[in-house]
């Protein structure tokens, strides 16, 4: 167990471009786990940072959705062996506050995995020259190997496919947590999912998972409201100004629950009118920093409406992994109709570019045996 040179791809700052590396990954620590990658998903969040639109510390070796199989693990490591096969949580919390206490690991306000730094506040890159590098999210997916602390690193059952497990780290793993942990969705619920991307998609396919009816998906794109109703959306409707009054039609007076999974201010504000009274309106997606929305105040006072966040899916990854991977086992979540193309590292390039064309499908990049 020691050092080893790793390629992956790093993004120093040349918009829309990043470059694959030679780099040197340290061994794990104590308490940390170093993991062979096998699968990386390229999320909608690493296409943020490449396209220039949200700062990280760099140089930044990107990716957060890693699935693959545990290499080494630290002296103090005891709940986790080599040749495990893993899915990986970037939101690492502190795992000692009273929030991570209380079964919220979410609402942790000690979480370094957004400047790119392991709990500990280091990192285990460096390039050749020795210099620091940081791991996008604190995992750096994509990337042959990589160094998580223990409880980052979640073991799933070995017959879920890579591809499948990567995405279960975030797209996957927020949309089904935003359904089951933020909304609490019941069966026979109806439901409102506003932009079925990669989120989206997976909002839809909790909902049927939890057997809400019907499932409305809508979207500015016919293609994605087909790939919607694949998933299971029961209904596709095209983003217009009679949206509300359609909605209001089919469910009889309003859905009992909508989510938002653009992190559009427009959309954001029309929710609350798609809810009938009593209803939920989940905010999934995220808006630019210091975004602030309109709402009518009295509606939401007089019709008893609730405003939700959701934030990683209200997951707690120790226990949510391994139900998503088993949903997915019993065949109750199509994880892989979302994945549009299985790719090669050297190609990551291409597979932001698809992200930003609007594409359909994920790309996820596979490392060879
Ligand atoms: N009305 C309806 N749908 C829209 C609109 C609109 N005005 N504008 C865009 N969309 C659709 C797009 O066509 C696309 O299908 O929203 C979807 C956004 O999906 P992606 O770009 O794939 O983004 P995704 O990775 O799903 O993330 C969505 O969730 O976690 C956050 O940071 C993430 O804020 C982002 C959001
Ligand atoms: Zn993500």
């Amino acid at each position: 167990m020691s050092t080893r040179s790793v390629r992956a791809a790093v993004y120093r700052g040349v918009e829309k471009h990043v470059a694959v590396e030679t780099l040197l990954l340290d061994a794990p620590r104590a308490s940390e786990v170093r993991i062979r990658v096998r699968a990386a998903g390229v999320c909608g969040s690493d296409r943020h940072v490449v396209d220039g639109e949200w700062n990280v510390p760099m140089p930044a070796i990107m990716g957060h959705e890693a699935a693959g199989v545990v290499e080494s693990v630290g002296a103090e490591v005891r709940n986790i062996a080599e040749g495990d096969h893993v899915v990986v949580a970037w939101h690492q919390a502190c795992q000692r506050c009273a929030e991570c206490a209380s079964g919220a690991p979410w609402a942790c306000r000690f979480v370094r995995s957004n400047d790119s730094m392991l709990p500990d506040g280091t990192t285990r890159w460096h390039d050749e020259d020795g210099a620091e590098m940081q791991p996008y999210l604190a995992v750096g997916a994509m990337s042959e190997y990589i160094v998580v602390p223990e409880f980052a690193a979640i073991p799933i059952p070995r017959d879920v496919p890579f591809p499948v497990a990567s995405l279960i780290g975030c797209s996957v793993g927020t949309g089904y947590g935003a359904v089951v942990n933020n909304a609490k969705v019941a069966a026979g619920e109806s439901a409102v999912v506003i932009g079925v991307g990669g989120v989206g998609l997976s909002i839809v396919a909790a909902l049927r998972l939890a057997g809400a009816s019907p499932v409305i998906a809508v979207d500015v794109s016919e293609e994605k409201l087909a790939q919607a109703v694949l998933m299971g959306a029961t209904h596709g409707f095209l983003s217009d100004e009679h949206l509300a009054e359609k909605i209001t039609k089919l469910t009889n007076g309003g859905a009992n629950v909508a989510f938002e999974a653009i992190g559009r201010i427009a959309t954001m504000e029309l929710l609350p009118d798609l809810i009938r009274p009593g209803g939920r309106a989940v905010y999934v997606g995220l808006p630019p920093e210091n975004t602030r929305v309109e709402l009518d105040a009295l509606q939401l006072a007089y019709d008893g409406k609730t405003i939700i966040g959701s934030n990683y899916g209200g997951l707690v990854p120790a226990r949510d992994f391994p139900r998503i991977a088993q949903a997915y086992l019993d065949g109750q979540l199509p994880i892989e109709s979302m994945i549009g193309a299985n790719i090669a590292l050297d190609d990551v390039d291409d597979a932001f570019r698809a992200l930003r064309d609007g594409d359909n499908g994920r790309r996820v990049i596979v490392f060879d045996d």
